[in-house]
């Protein structure tokens, strides 16, 4: 990617090309328009990242509810089933954020956050049910935060570099929601279950 980039640059500097969709009309002075161009770059980038997350966080509206009907401590069933609501959440931050850059929202399949629903559920049929199985889906749920922290602290980056203020309002909102998540989540592994679960195991 990197080696993309440079060489493209290099092109526009020495002032050969002209592949018709960056310099219309504009004098090809290297500097200014390699910078644009970095811009537009990065705003591709940005779209495809808003794009990857807003299939994730629709692919977590249907896992939540399955690791909440696993789930058997109260606590933890009261954390997943107020995050489900913020994720719903979570998709119309999202439309207002593609809204805010005069695009449509759309999905692209997340490979990852298809990976880690998929490991969620291989923790669930292979936990019995109990706090073992808690602990099981307390572990999947917070590598699911970890990449949504990932992802949202990375648009949030993105958003403010590209001078976008309302898609960082909007993805900050988020970021702390899934902040607050995690740490729920932690406090409830530590709170009660991983220690009923150790002596379930003992
Ligand atoms: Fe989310
Ligand atoms: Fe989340």
């Amino acid at each position: 990617m990197d080696n993309k980039k440079s060489s493209s640059a290099t092109t526009l500097q020495n002032g050969k090309q002209s592949n018709g969709n960056q310099s219309n009309g504009k004098p090809s002075n290297g500097k200014s328009t390699s910078g644009s161009m970095q811009s537009s770059q990065l705003m591709q980038l940005f779209e495809d990242e808003l794009k990857d997350i807003y299939w994730a966080e629709k692919a977590l509206t249907k896992a939540i509810p399955k690791m909440i009907k696993n789930a058997t401590s109260q606590d933890l069933i009261e954390a997943l089933t107020s995050h489900l609501d913020e994720t719903e959440n979570h998709i119309t931050r999202l439309h207002q954020v593609f809204e805010s850059i005069g695009k449509k929202a759309s999905a692209k399949k997340c490979e990852a956050m298809d990976g880690l629903i998929e490991e969620a559920g291989d923790i669930m049929d292979s936990c019995e049910q109990g706090p073992m199985r808690d602990a099981g889906i307390i572990s999947a749920a917070q590598k699911v935060e970890h990449y949504e922290i990932a992802s949202y602290g990375t648009l949030r980056q993105f958003a403010e570099t590209l001078g976008l203020s309302e898609a960082v309002v909007l993805l900050e909102a988020t970021l702390n929601e899934e902040k607050a998540a995690d740490e729920k989540l932690t406090m409830v592994a530590t709170d009660t279950i991983n220690i009923e679960a150790a002596q379930e195991a003992a």
